[in-house]
């Protein structure tokens, strides 16, 4: 029987079944299904179940460690027992692995090496909400294609990202990591990051296949606390969560990662309605799923699974092909099978949807495509780092700017530069940061020395703000006591004539396990602000962060204020350049600034109550305690120069099925300098079988003007953009009434209404 199977093997894969695990299929797979069909049925149940484990290559730790040890680990990877690895980097360590599996094992299946690639591998760029704020989608798909380029340099073919999971609370460490509170234009990135990593073939060596994460709802955890329950509804769900997941599946991204969270009470990871009904059935999509780190077995303790045999049965019921680091898998799907709870066919799937990937990527051509030491010699870190000052820049947002403070004239002969972040070479980086060193990243006091200022500056830390260790599983400790530094900056600012303040976040203050009740300057930070500001007011605070940020008290006092992120391995130079004005800022808000904590989650694109607003009374849906609203909405942000938008118009009042309208609007740029404007179109279904979003975004366009240049914006409106998951569960369009509205930030709209009808 078995050297039955080795001749097949052989035949089906050339030379690879003897030495050189080489096969002669071209990599333009043709009859990938054919090809599927036929490694799988010369595959034994064991050897089924062992594509569908993931191991944790014991490099890098990015969750918890689990029971299997490395020797055990080996031993399964020789017979052929393991589906992928995560964290294993390097050409030599991935292709270690490949061989112990691809001259050990029976059947020979390559091995694929997963990583989060989250913001780029090496040269790190902005953290992806700060990249969102760019509104570039050529900027989002060319950094995720660096990112690819650096990742297979060093045996990297998968990556866990993007992260389209929509994220309404500040609180929620993971904010970072995705792009806001938006629907649609987390969908759009969705697609640049897919195209980016996955290019036009996923056997093309320089390219990486994609996780669309967390299937789903990871983002809506409640009160903002990572892991947390997420208590949505359908409507909710189709309409909110899922769009970004559906581009993705559409877009071809090779595979999904489910979550932590239970949603309703179902965690996601045993969820047969989100993962075998909506996205393998509804959706058609035929790449694999795999779990998040140990989220199968995660189910015990949610309460929603005995022991790890039942969690087996119920993940792989409900459409988890893959299982990362949990041991659920191999502890419990052969038992299940042979005790009969589940049916062979169902591993049969999971197996077929692995395989079919592998195939695609051309593992089966070449396992050791990926590791290929020449990879690294062509890659072009330098052109990568202008690229990454590029796009850093772009992520920029401007949030006040009085009195022209900003950009910095050239007749300010002295700055004092203060703040725990100002030469922080590591913040930067932000968490999820790869391959990124510690203290890589160019520091915003060193962006300012490189620009070569005709001007004397300073530099005071003041206060620190994190101490000790920093790692990405440890907790950081904030400086709350130490304030020696504090007596140095007071005396720079006192002689300079403009003050930069550079305050935030530290790193590790956002990611994973990151959730936080506090969200304003944390530590001595504000005290320290508060103590400059007292001397001298002439204060330009730049905001390092990873999450929308409680800063009221600057708002009201600070003259400019920058919103400059973490901006990855440009971070100083890219800064600088828009402080010195050699770019005109033009990022916008991917998500809303709140007045204070106690708003969230806030987002601007919520329903409206039965009592939306009231000048008298105060039975009307509101806090006492302070002003509705955000402090800066979803969409905003400043230019040195300034746009006036003309009187919309509409070229019809009535919109049929199958047709579309023109909406369009004159921006001018009425200033003394080239800027570029996000134009956002915004909708709004009047009268719906269920309550819509006051506004959603449903387009955008970026204008590059010069001074004095007027151009027209035109958006095609089609009924495609007015469909949604209506109360018959049905994703289509009701007639009625329509608001459209434009501008250059989600809350200054001009609107006009139409009508749509069926017939
Ligand atoms: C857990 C995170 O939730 C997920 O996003 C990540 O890809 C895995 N760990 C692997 O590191």
């Amino acid at each position: 029987m078995r050297r039955y199977y080795l001749i097949i093997v052989s035949l089906f894969f050339g030379t690879m079944g003897t030495y050189s695990q080489k096969s002669t299929i071209p990599s333009s797979i043709k009859n990938v299904e054919a090809k599927v069909d036929s490694v799988l049925n010369l595959m034994t149940l064991e050897e089924k179940v062992g594509q569908m484990v993931q191991y944790n290559g014991s490099w890098d730790l990015t969750g918890p460690a689990s029971e299997t040890g490395n020797k055990q680990k080996e031993e399964r990877l020789k017979k052929g027992l393991v589906g992928s690895m995560l964290n294993v980097l390097s050409v030599e360590a991935t292709e270690k692995a490949q061989r112990m599996n691809m001259e050990n094992s029976r059947m020979k299946i390559p091995l694929m090496f997963g990583y989060d690639v989250i913001h780029g591998y090496k040269t790190i760029f902005p953290v992806p909400l700060a990249e969102t704020a760019s509104w570039d989608m050529d900027a989002a798909q060319e950094s995720a294609r660096i990112a690819a380029l650096e990742s297979v340099a060093e045996g990297v073919n998968w990556t866990f990202s993007p992260m389209i999971d929509i994220s309404r609370d500040a609180r929620w460490g993971r904010i970072m990591e995705g792009s806001g509170e938006d629907t649609y234009l987390t969908s759009k990135v969705a697609v640049a990051k897919i195209k980016g990593y996955q290019g036009e073939d996923l056997a093309h060596p320089n390219t990486i296949a994609a996780t669309a994460k967390h299937f789903a709802g990871y983002g809506l955890a409640e009160g903002g606390k990572d892991y947390n329950a997420v208590n949505i509804g359908k409507n909710e769900l189709h309409n909110v969560v899922l769009p970004p997941f559906k581009a993705a599946a559409d877009a071809g991204v090779a595979t999904f990662m489910n979550s932590f969270n239970t949603i309703d009470g179902i965690p996601a990871t045993g969820n047969a309605y989100l993962q075998r009904k909506v996205l393998k059935t509804d959706w058609n999509w035929t790449g694999f799923m795999v779990s998040d780190w140990g989220s199968i077995a995660e189910m015990i303790p949610h309460g929603f699974a005995s022991d790890k045999i039942h969690a087996a049965e119920i993940a792989v019921k409900a459409g988890s092909d893959m299982d990362m680091e949990g041991g659920a898998y191999e502890a419990g799907l052969q038992k299940l099978v042979a005790d009969g709870k589940i049916d062979e066919t169902l591993i049969d799937d999971a197996v077929k949807r692995i395989l079919r990937v592998k195939f695609k990527m051309g593992l089966f051509e070449d396992p050791y495509r990926y590791m290929n030491p020449d990879l690294k010699k062509n890659v072009q870190y330098q052109d990568h780092l202008s690229t990454a000052r590029d796009i850093a820049k772009k992520s920029i947002v401007l949030l006040k700017n009085e009195n022209e403070l900003l950009p910095i004239k050239n007749s300010v002969k002295k700055i004092a530069v203060i703040g725990p972040l100002a030469d922080d070479k590591d913040t930067p980086i932000g968490n999820w940061r790869a391959q990124g060193e510690t203290n890589s990243a160019v520091s915003v006091l060193e962006g300012l020395k490189n620009a070569n200022l005709d001007a004397e500056i300073t530099y005071a830390q003041g206060v620190k703000l994190g101490t000790g260790e920093r790692s990405f599983l440890m907790p950081l400790k904030i400086n709350k006591t130490d304030t020696t530094g504090m007596g140095e900056a007071v005396r720079n600012a006192k002689n300079a004539e403009l003050v930069l303040m550079v305050l935030g976040e530290d790193a590790f203050q956002s990611g994973e396990g990151r959730s936080q009740v506090n969200i304003g300057l944390a530590g001595l930070q504000k005290e320290l602000l508060k103590e400059i500001y007292k001397i001298n007011k002439n204060i330009v605070l730049v905001l390092i962060n990873g999450r929308p940020m409680e800063i009221a008290w600057s708002s009201e006092n600070i003259p400019a204020i920058v919103e400059a992120w973490q901006l990855g391995s440009e971070s100083g130079n890219a800064i600088a350049d828009v402080l010195l004005g050699k770019y005109n800022p033009s990022g916008k808000l991917p998500v809303s600034f709140p007045r204070a904590v106690g708003q969230e989650p806030l987002y601007y694109n919520h329903k409206n109550t039965g009592r939306p607003s009231s000048a008298e009374h105060v039975t009307y849906a509101h806090y006492t305690d302070i002003e509705n609203g955000p402090l800066y909405p979803f969409g905003f942000g400043l230019s040195y120069t300034d746009f006036e938008y003309g009187k919309p118009s509409i070229s019809a009042s009535n919109l049929k099925a199958g047709d579309s309208l023109s909406f369009s609007i004159s921006v001018t740029n009425s200033g003394n300098v080239k800027g570029q404007e996000v134009v956002q179109l915004y909708l709004h279904d009047l009268v719906a079988s269920v309550a819509r979003p006051v506004k959603e975004l449903k387009g955008f366009q970026l204008l590059v003007l010069e001074p004095g240049e007027t151009k027209n914006v035109e958006f095609i409106i089609t009924e495609e953009m007015l469909k949604f998951y209506t109360a018959l569960e049905k994703w289509e369009v009701e007639e009625g009434e329509f608001e459209l509205m434009v501008g250059g930030n989600s809350e200054e709209v001009q609107s006009l209404k139409f009508n749509f009808s069926k017939s």
